[in-house]
């Protein structure tokens, strides 16, 4: 969740700074880009360069070098507006009075005057100076302007004494963050189940009927609904693609009955359900137990139908449970998919019609989205990520308003 974010971290001077180089690299870990601002005290108890190392970034802390002579000028307004969040860590009493009354005497309050971005800030002061009246109503009036309060710790303080007042831990900071922005995410407590992939029908040990599916959509879509803030169960069929994110909970199966065993046991559960496998309709009645061997003739498979995994849910669906289907059509598209989508009632029908850039093992997709007012949503030619995030915006759009 804090992958890809542009993150300025201010540091003000406290004993508790030096524990900001460890946030640098955690933040950093969990894929943040971070540029870093330190007050002017804040250098007597961290180093520019500790921190311009781990964070790779210069470390700025005066609206100009003085002793620069081309007189470069460090921008404020360009740091705050680079921003996806600031987090002020360790933030003194002075910095968040200053924070109060908009005093900009330092590049970093200059900087959090500008910013668009979130604001989190951690303060870090001894207990009675946390205790007193004025700090206290700092902090409230900070979260009255829309600024994220991080709790403090209790206990050992460096005066000595204990009590409220320690900043929390780098990994505290960390964890506060990812709630704070899964809490902001649209399917934050949603329980999401997809299937992608092909299915493997066995005829012996060594063949199987299969497809060419390589599983790109359906993980594409468990990846996005994740970054959307769900939980996502993901059932894969053999030879699937898998998502990079391990938050992903994964059940890799390799038959349709295994497929179906798997959906149906994680369904009663889920909140969206998204059928993306390409599913066998048949499979062989009798699996050889020995590799088949060359008679001289063609052996004949007898083969039966698959249960449809997508209408089972659909017969069983509560009312609060969303379920997207998939259509696969290489003619007559929009009323195949009509069609399939009030046969298995669903909620919701990807058509696909594959073409030269879109279908399995393409990047790219074509899809329409047909719901059960059968109004239809034409999508351009995509990737398939971009088509994952369209169909899960259009569905958070239309079934969680
Ligand atoms: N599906 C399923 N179980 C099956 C076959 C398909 O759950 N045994 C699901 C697919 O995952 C997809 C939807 O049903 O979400 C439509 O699949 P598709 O292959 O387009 O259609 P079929 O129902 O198999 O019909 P046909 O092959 O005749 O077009």
């Amino acid at each position: 969740m804090l992958s890809g974010k542009k993150v300025l971290l201010g540091i003000t001077g406290s004993i508790a700074a030096y524990k900001s180089s460890f946030l640098v690299r955690l933040l950093i870990k969990h894929g943040a880009e971070v540029k870093v601002i330190l007050s002017p005290s804040a250098r007597a108890f961290v180093t520019p360069l500790t921190l311009a190392t781990l964070s790779k970034h210069p470390v700025l802390w005066e609206f100009y070098d003085p002793d620069d002579e081309e007189g470069k000028w460090n921008n404020h307004v360009d740091l705050g507006l680079w921003a996806d969040m600031m987090i002020i860590a360790p933030a003194t009493a002075s910095t968040l009075s200053k924070m109060v009354s908009g005093s900009c005497d330092n590049l970093l309050m200059g900087v959090y005057l500008s910013a668009k971005c979130p604001v989190y800030f951690a303060p870090a002061m001894d207990l009675d100076m946390f205790k007193h009246a004025s700090t206290q109503d700092n902090i409230k009036s900070l979260q009255s302007f829309g600024n994220t309060y991080i709790p403090t710790n209790s206990g050992e303080l460096a005066s000595g004494l204990i009590g409220e007042g320690r900043m929390a831990e780098p990994e505290e900071i960390i964890d506060f963050l990812l709630m704070d922005l899964q809490k902001g995410l649209p399917l934050n407590g949603k329980k999401v189940l997809i299937n992608a992939g092909p299915t493997y029908e066995a005829i012996d040990p060594v063949r199987f009927i299969g497809n060419h599916s390589s599983g790109k959509m359906g993980v594409a879509l468990a990846e996005a609904a994740h970054r959307m803030g769900a939980a996502v169960h993901l059932v894969v069929g053999p030879n699937s693609v898998v998502p990079t994110e391990k938050a992903i909970t994964v059940q890799y199966v390799v038959s349709a009955l295994e497929m179906k065993e798997a959906c149906d046991a994680a369904f009663k559960d889920a909140d969206m359900t998204i059928l993306a496998a390409a599913i066998a309709d048949y499979r062989p009645i009798n699996v050889a137990t020995q590799k088949i061997k060359k008679k001289g003739e063609a052996p004949v498979i007898e083969l039966v139908e698959n249960p449809d995994i997508l209408a089972g849910l659909g017969s069983i669906k509560n009312e609060n449970q969303v379920l997207i289907g998939f259509a696969l059509e290489t003619n007559n598209g929009i009323e195949n998919a009509i069609a399939k989508l009030h046969k298995k009632n669903c909620d919701l029908i990807v058509l696909n019609q594959p073409s030269e850039n879109s279908g399995f093992g393409a990047d790219t997709n074509k899809v329409t989205l047909i719901g059960k007012d059968e109004k239809q949503v034409e999508l351009s030619l995509k990737t398939k990520v971009e088509i994952a995030e369209e169909i899960l915006h259009h569905s958070i759009n239309t079934f969680y308003p």
